[in-house]
């Protein structure tokens, strides 16, 4: 039987499934993994199934003895594995994508909603206690009905809040993506794609990020382009807190540069600049993307048939490296 290690806890339906079919190591303590205990899983495992809360830098590979020969990541974004050091190593790198992508969204037409509507505020006027009735003036906030949301990154998860906004709430999409979009795939939402990022943070009502994280993408919002936001606009990051400049946007909110921003990632989680605790316009959930049943169970399950894949001698369906 092959060896597995498991970096953190996952879906009892899932860890039980793998203990089926594999020599498994569980991290029933649910502890995030430090270096050491990092290496020590690629020292003594075939497979090493980390998620987004590890980190698989270069250090991590320079170890003599490594055993594992496939890193199954629990999540779609991999931008925690040092891909090319584990190519060099010979060891191959999944992902889960497809699974998480309409939970992803709904999370992200979550946070649009709530910042929009002031649902947090609201809510935490009604609990304090300070709720003095409804009056016309009371908690007024922005419509979202109608309104124009640009994309960035239009992949699975970035085409599925397109849909819902398109179709539920009447919202024209624009979408900013590396590569040009294929005009069928536009035309699911009636999207009309823009030159660039500058473009789409100045005609937006709402920007929501949907791109990958990783270096390629650190502080692609910045003081330079939260400035060419509406002052009416909204900032929504459900992707990677490294794509913001946490600085500049904490800047842009204090002084009502922008309206608002749902934030369910941040750099650095858990820990959060507590500026942000006492923030009114912004709301933030505890990376909540994909955190359904049915999804959390979905990805374990594509990680296993990635490895069967894997371990048959084929090449895995979400082979990333
Ligand atoms: C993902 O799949 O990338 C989620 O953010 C959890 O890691």
């Amino acid at each position: 039987m092959k060896k597995v290690i498991v970096t953190r806890r996952w879906p009892k339906a899932v860890e039980d499934e793998l203990k089926a079919h594999y020599n498994v190591e569980l991290n029933e303590a649910d502890i995030p993994f430090d270096t050491a205990r990092m290496q020590y899983a690629l020292q003594n495992a075939d497979a090493v199934l980390p998620t987004v809360t590890d980190k698989l830098d270069a250090d991590v590979f320079k170890i003599d003895n490594i055993q594992a020969s496939v890193i199954a990541n629990y999540g779609v974004g991999f931008a925690h594995i040092d891909t090319d050091a584990a190519k060099a190593h010979n060891i191959t790198v999944t992902n889960t994508p497809d699974v998480l992508s309409d939970c992803t969204a709904d999370v992200a037409m979550t946070l649009m909603l709530m910042v929009a509507r002031r649902a947090g505020e609201g809510e935490r006027e009604l609990r304090s206690g300070n709720w003095t009735g409804w009056r016309p003036t009371h908690m007024v906030g922005s419509k979202v009905t109608g309104k124009t949301l640009g994309i960035v990154g239009f992949g699975r998860i970035g085409q599925a809040m397109a849909m819902r906004a398109h179709h539920g709430f009447g919202m024209p999409i624009l979408v900013q993506n590396r590569s040009m979009v294929a005009p069928k795939v536009l035309a699911a939402c009636n999207a009309v794609q823009v030159e660039n990022l500058d473009e789409l943070m100045r005609q937006s009502d709402f920007v929501s990020f949907h791109c990958p994280g990783g270096d390629a993408n650190a502080n692609l919002v910045n003081a330079k382009n939260l400035a060419l936001m509406k002052p009416s606009a909204f900032l929504i990051n459900t992707a990677r807190g490294e794509i913001i400049d946490e600085a500049a946007l904490f800047d842009a909110l204090s002084s009502k540069q922008i309206a608002g921003a749902g934030l369910d990632v941040f750099r650095g989680e858990p820990a959060l600049d507590p500026r942000f605790m006492e923030m009114p316009n912004a709301v933030m959930l505890p990376h909540l993307g994909s955190a359904t049943v049915e999804t959390r169970e979905a990805m374990g399950f594509r990680v296993l048939e990635n490895m069967e894949a894997f371990f048959a001698g084929n090449t895995p369906g979400d082979k990333v490296a």
